[in-house]
């Protein structure tokens, strides 16, 4: 399945959780650009300057990362995609990675909300530098300041959390992102959820699309 949604819709938040409960991989492309920028490869190189602006990275960067995740045996038996594909060339992409390693998108879940909301959630968001999970100041702090519940490791801010990254992010999100919505809609698999409800609530419209899409997968 993929997961739509504008930056701050809450896309990582319900993807973890999800694949967590259906025992596959979370694969999130802006975690692989971040984890690729924190080891300083070649590819980290690439793509600082467009992360940090809040544009996108180019197709050809993203989708050779992407395609290669997918690729590997823990991908096998699915995976939830987060934040790819975010323009229709890398939707096209991804149609030819499934096809070459016999994988079927059952489900494009759209995560909606206000860009209201997604300003107000991506102002207060912390992130653990040990394993991703994903916090807020007001909507979901940690029990312990700076500190994750899940790991024990540090919170930080992301390096595109700020107030021009986060408007400049909506608004390409509005240009190239946004034609996925109808892209998925014409074929069949986009189902449209209320993510203005709190993350359990969220989470469980997603779990019932699933159950009906997937069969319980
Ligand atoms: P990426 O990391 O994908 O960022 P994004 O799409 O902008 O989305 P976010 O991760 O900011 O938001 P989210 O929807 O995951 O929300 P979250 O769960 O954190 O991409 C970053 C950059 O990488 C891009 O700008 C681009 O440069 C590059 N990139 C990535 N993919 C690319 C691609 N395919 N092509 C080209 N470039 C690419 O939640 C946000 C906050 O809200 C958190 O604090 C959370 O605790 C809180 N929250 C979540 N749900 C709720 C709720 N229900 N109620 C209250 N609070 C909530
Ligand atoms: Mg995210
Ligand atoms: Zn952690």
């Amino acid at each position: 399945m993929v997961l739509l949604g504008l930056p701050g819709a809450g896309k990582g938040t319900q993807a973890e959780r999800l694949a967590r409960a259906l025992g596959v991989p979370h694969v999130a492309s802006g975690d692989l650009f971040r984890e690729h920028m924190d080891r300083e490869t070649e590819l980290g190189r690439q793509a600082r300057a467009y992360v940090e602006r809040g544009d996108l990275v180019p197709d050809e960067v993203t989708i050779g990362m992407v395609a290669e995740r997918l690729s590997r045996a823990d991908c096998a038996d699915g995976f939830v995609l987060d934040g790819f594909p975010r323009t229709v060339a890398q939707a096209e992409a991804l149609r030819r990675v499934l096809d070459r390693i016999g994988g079927v998108l059952h489900i494009v879940p759209l995560v909606r909300v206000s860009e209201e909301v997604a300003l107000a959630r991506l102002a207060g968001r912390w992130t653990c530098r040990d394993c991703g999970a994903v916090y807020h100041d007001l909507f979901s702090p940690p029990r312990e300041a700076g500190v994750c519940d899940v790991c024990g490791g540090g919170l930080y801010q992301r390096p595109d959390e700020t107030p021009e990254a986060h408007r400049h992010r909506l608004q390409v999100y509005k240009e190239q992102t946004a034609p996925l919505v109808e892209y998925y809609r014409r074929a069949g698999l986009l189902v449209e959820v209320d993510g203005e409800q709190s993350i359990e609530d969220v989470q469980a419209d997603l779990r019932a699309i699933v159950e009906t899409a997937c069969g319980g997968r």
